[in-house]
């Protein structure tokens, strides 16, 4: 099963940030070795392929739709519908607001239609000005770069109470970190804050490396340290 760090209390609300990279990376591997290709081919390779691999759950509607889907094209690992479903089913056929960063081709956002009903509201966040064409009725789509916090927080001046926000853009620490810094707070009590691709905390052209301060994964990490600070012995340390 994925490893997941829950983030609550300590100034953090009840959102969950998934570590989807740990799993993503072993399906990467495994199939690199079966492919004779690298990783980076591999995201198009699987999104693409009904190749399931060894799989270890049971089909979802996420994946009945991606399987079955004919449109532009979804970005996502096998693996991600399972981790999708077990956090989100509970929004489905309510009025939820969506906000996806990282649009690409369109396709997730389909995905999220279907798989949330009519009455879900899907926002759609990218850099790229071609993605304006994806908006229609249940979709809006904004342009700018998630690294500009001054973008980010006019986002967050006109963006809804947030249910669900996925971070599925550029996937650097800059980018990460800014967004959830601007954002979080707009996602709701009981929402979820799910970010993609933790595996680029240790890639160097994303602003990662082992243990390298200022990656996402530590300062994910920090959230862990301030839940445990009551039981430290070294509290000057902790900053409280
Ligand atoms: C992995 S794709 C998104 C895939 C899509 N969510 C899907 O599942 O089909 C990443 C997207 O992030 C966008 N992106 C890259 N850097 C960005 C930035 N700084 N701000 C906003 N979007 C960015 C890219 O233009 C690209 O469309």
């Amino acid at each position: 099963m994925p490893r997941q760090h829950a983030m609550q209390g300590t100034g953090v609300r009840n959102a969950r940030v998934d570590n989807l990279a740990a799993k993503r990376l072993i399906d990467a591997n495994e199939c690199g070795a079966q492919l004779g290709c690298n990783p980076d081919a591999i995201a198009v390779q699987l999104a693409r392929s009904r190749h399931s691999g060894a799989r270890q759950f049971r089909m979802n509607d996420l994946e009945r739709f991606f399987n079955s889907h004919a449109g532009p094209l979804i970005h996502k690992w096998r693996h991600y519908f399972e981790i999708y479903d077990r956090h989100f089913a509970r929004f489905r056929g309510g009025s939820v607001n969506i906000v996806e960063f990282g649009v690409s081709q369109g396709g997730s956002i389909q995905m999220w239609k279907d798989y949330f009903g009519p009455g879900a509201k899907v926002f759609g966040v990218d850099i790229n000005p071609n993605c304006k064409r994806f908006e229609e009725p249940g979709v809006q789509i904004f342009i700018g770069d998630q690294a500009d916090r001054a973008f980010l927080r006019s986002l967050a001046t006109v963006l809804p109470p947030i249910d669900i926000l996925i971070d599925d853009g550029g996937h650097t620490m800059k980018q990460q970190i800014a967004t959830f810094e601007e954002l979080f707070a707009l996602v709701s009590p009981n929402g979820v804050y799910l970010c993609e691709d933790l595996h680029t905390s240790y890639w160097r052209e994303f602003g990662g490396g082992y243990r390298r301060r200022g990656t996402f994964i530590e300062y994910s990490k920090a959230f862990i340290d301030g839940l445990n600070a009551w039981h430290s012995r070294e509290p000057r340390r902790f900053g409280v």
